[in-house]
């Protein structure tokens, strides 16, 4: 478009997105940049502030192993995470990063985020590794360290608002990307020797259960859009876990959560008639073994329990709230003026849990009259999000750490450049790296470190400019405007704009792609289920939904954000899709049952990956398989188990 400017931006390493992995990645970066004389860019479509998932702030870090008190050891981690994934999960990446993780929280508190303490001078736990925090100023604390770290050093650069489409790409090896102001109507033009992408999971994938004014409400937050997945894919990258979607069991409607209830309350969730489902269906868990006899047990069957219930018109299902507290406060009764204190402090914690990280939930509560002391609260499964850094898994599949490799996973989980994806200079971390969950927002941070530091000695070793084609460039630039010249030319048409048979606007796009995935994918209205007939309609309809994504147009800058944002949640999809389809079992039932293959299938026990081919405009559906790093007790004393 004429009255667009191209700006080039030439860099060493580029950093995309500016959430947790993004900025422990910044700060690694500008320490190693700055002894090679490199320059590092870090480019994210919001303000870096209060970008991502912690923007709002958080109450706990879900992630601290304490190897410093000796209770806890990296082997430990990485077999909570291997059962809490049902078996699915890539031991070398989980340990790599629960070996540096303590660090990174360290760190944190260095920077000034406050971490509950108790008498004793130690962390509060929340449960075995989360910790509990002040955690309003999270992100803000993070993100000044990041800033602090590459604008005092020299070496780097921070462009805000910017919003990141795909890849450039040299032959087999990543070249940059290209995007967009959302603010000026700039065309940027990334160059790099390395990308490290950073852009967090995806949510409104699915239908969402708010609808209306509500709709933007959503565990997951609504402007992670599947770019991280999106740009990896469209590289040619090879993915993994992208079945493994994630359904958070939440305080209903707000979306406040669980977890304090849960581990620090030691509360209770009972369904309509009072039973306790977790008590009432223990011997459903038989039928997941091994990974139903663990403890804790799987996220996801955890979740199952609860929707077995639901199923048979027991719900809904209430987080006890009142009693939960009225235990921890009776060990206090007799004195009055303990139990009076105890009640207020429970009392304050139970509102701080949600106004450091989950707002809207203080607010329903007030607004509905909750007194958690005296009221049970509703909860509920939420519609699925796709958030590798949590209690999913999907991602790019990324070669592991060269020295915790055995003889026999170096051949299969290492290639080079720990956190490399299979495309050549093309880095991953977060939520964008897969079958390495839990890591949450301490460990993403301490990923994103760790894959900086690979990501320069990448460039240190290949220190070259990769070539781009001009040409393509100009291709890829025509596609990304094309929205705003489609609305230009056929808005005039029609006396409502968004009703013309000449373009689709984003918001119905994106209700189709809800629609589809909702009813054939296993969302909500589907009650988490789906089978081989549905998936391949899905397909289907997603192949259409492709068609007509050419027809998207945008009235301003924001809404072609809101274009491609959408053309990232479809793809998104239909990795999924074709995922699920590929996986003839069912593995995480609360997560989705594939009635057709009700069970658990031990030939199943792999990862099921997938690789887009850009120059044939196919899928290719491949497994990998599951290899220990802990062979023998007492080997591998790095990992301190
Ligand atoms: P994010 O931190 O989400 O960052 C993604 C970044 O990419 C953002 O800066 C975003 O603006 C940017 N971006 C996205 N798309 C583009 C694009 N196209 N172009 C440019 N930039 C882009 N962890 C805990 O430890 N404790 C908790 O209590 C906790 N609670 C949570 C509660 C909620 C509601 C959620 C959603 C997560 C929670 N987590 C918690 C997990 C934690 O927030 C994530 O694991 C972590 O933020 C993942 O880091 P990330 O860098 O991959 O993604
Ligand atoms: S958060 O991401 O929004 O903070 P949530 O508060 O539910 O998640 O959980 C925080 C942590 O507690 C996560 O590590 C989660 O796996 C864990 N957790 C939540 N509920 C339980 C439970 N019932 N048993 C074991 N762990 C739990």
């Amino acid at each position: 478009m004429a009255n667009f400017e191209d700006r080039i931006v030439e860099t060493d390493l580029l950093i995309l997105g500016g959430g947790m992995a993004a900025c422990g990645a910044a700060v690694e970066a500008a320490y190693w940049a700055k002894q090679h004389g490199l320059k590092v860019t870090l480019v994210d479509k919001a303000a870096v502030d209060r970008s991502g998932a912690v923007a709002m702030g958080l109450s706990a870090i879900n992630q601290y192993v304490g190897l410093r008190d000796g209770k806890n050891t990296v082997k430990d981690y990485v077999e909570y995470v291997r059962n809490d994934l049902m078996g699915i999960t890539r031991e070398d990446l989980v340990a790599n990063i629960a070996r540096h993780v303590d660090s990174t929280v360290h760190l944190f508190e260095k920077w000034g985020l406050p971490i509950w303490k108790d008498e004793e001078g130690n962390y509060v736990h929340e449960g075995r590794w989360q910790l509990m925090i002040n955690g309003e100023s999270y992100k803000v604390v993070v993100a000044e360290a990041a800033k602090n770290a590459l604008l005092q050093s020299g070496v780097g650069e921070i462009y805000e608002r910017v919003f990141i489409v795909g890849p450039l790409m040299d032959g087999d090896r990543c070249a940059g990307a290209v995007g967009f102001s959302v603010r000026d109507n700039i065309f940027y033009i990334f160059r790099a020797k390395a990308t490290l992408v950073a852009m967090g999971g995806a949510v409104h994938v699915f239908k969402p259960r708010s609808s209306g004014e509500g709709m933007g409400r959503a565990w997951y937050p609504p402007w992670n859009s599947g770019s991280s997945a999106y740009f990896t894919i469209k590289a040619g990258a090879e993915m993994t876990c992208q079945e493994v979607r994630f359904i958070p069991v939440r305080f209903k409607d707000a979306y406040g959560p669980v977890g304090a209830w849960f581990l620090l309350f030691k509360s209770r969730a009972t369904n309509a008639m009072g039973g306790d489902y977790m008590v009432e269906r223990r011997d459903e868990l038989e039928k997941w073994a091994p990974y139903g006899r663990v403890k804790p047990i799987p996220a996801n069957l955890r979740n199952w329990l609860g929707m077995l219930d639901i199923k048979e018109g027991k719900g809904p299902i209430y987080m006890r709230t009142e009693e939960a507290i009225a235990k921890i406060a009776e060990a206090y009764k007799g004195d009055d003026k303990a139990y009076k204190k105890k009640m207020r402090e429970l009392e304050s914690e139970a509102w701080e849990d949600f106004l450091d990280m989950t707002i809207s939930q203080a607010l329903l509560w007030a607004a509905t009259n909750v007194q958690p002391e005296e009221k049970s609260s509703e909860i509920a499964a939420a519609e699925p999000y796709f958030i590798g850094s949590h209690s999913g898994a999907s991602g790019a599949w990324v070669s592991g750490p060269e020295d915790l490799q055995t003889e026999e996973t170096r051949e299969e989980y290492f290639w080079g450049y720990t956190n490399m994806s299979t495309v050549k200079g093309l880095f991953c971390a977060g939520d964008a790296s897969g079958a390495s969950s839990h890591k949450f927002s301490s460990g993403s941070h301490a990923e994103g470190r760790i894959a900086a530091k690979s990501a320069i000695k990448f460039i240190v070793e290949n220190n070259t400019m990769p070539e781009i084609d001009q040409a393509k460039v100009m291709a890829l630039k025509a596609e990304i405007l094309r929205p705003l010249e489609l609305y230009e030319k056929h808005a005039h048409e029609t006396t409502d704009t968004e009703v013309n048979p000449n373009y689709i606007r984003w918001r119905q796009f994106m209700f189709r792609l809800q629609k589809i995935m909702d009813e054939y994918a296993g969302g909500i209205s589907a009650q988490f289920t789906t089978n081989e007939a549905m998936l391949n309609r899905a397909l289907e309809l997603l192949g259409y939904l492709k068609e007509d994504s050419e027809k998207l147009a945008a009235a301003n800058l924001h809404e072609l954000m809101r274009c491609w944002e959408n053309i990232h949640r479809m793809w998104q999809a239909e990795a999924h899709v074709r995922t699920m389809l590929f996986r003839e079992e069912t593995r995480w039932p609360g997560y989705y049952f594939r009635a057709d293959k009700p069970a658990m299938d031990e030939k199943w026990e792999v990862f099921a990956n997938c690789r887009y081919d850009p120059k044939t405009n196919s899928w290719q559906m491949l497994t990998r398989p599951i290899k220990s790093i802990f062979p023998k007790p007492g080997e591998h004393e790095l990992l301190g188990g």
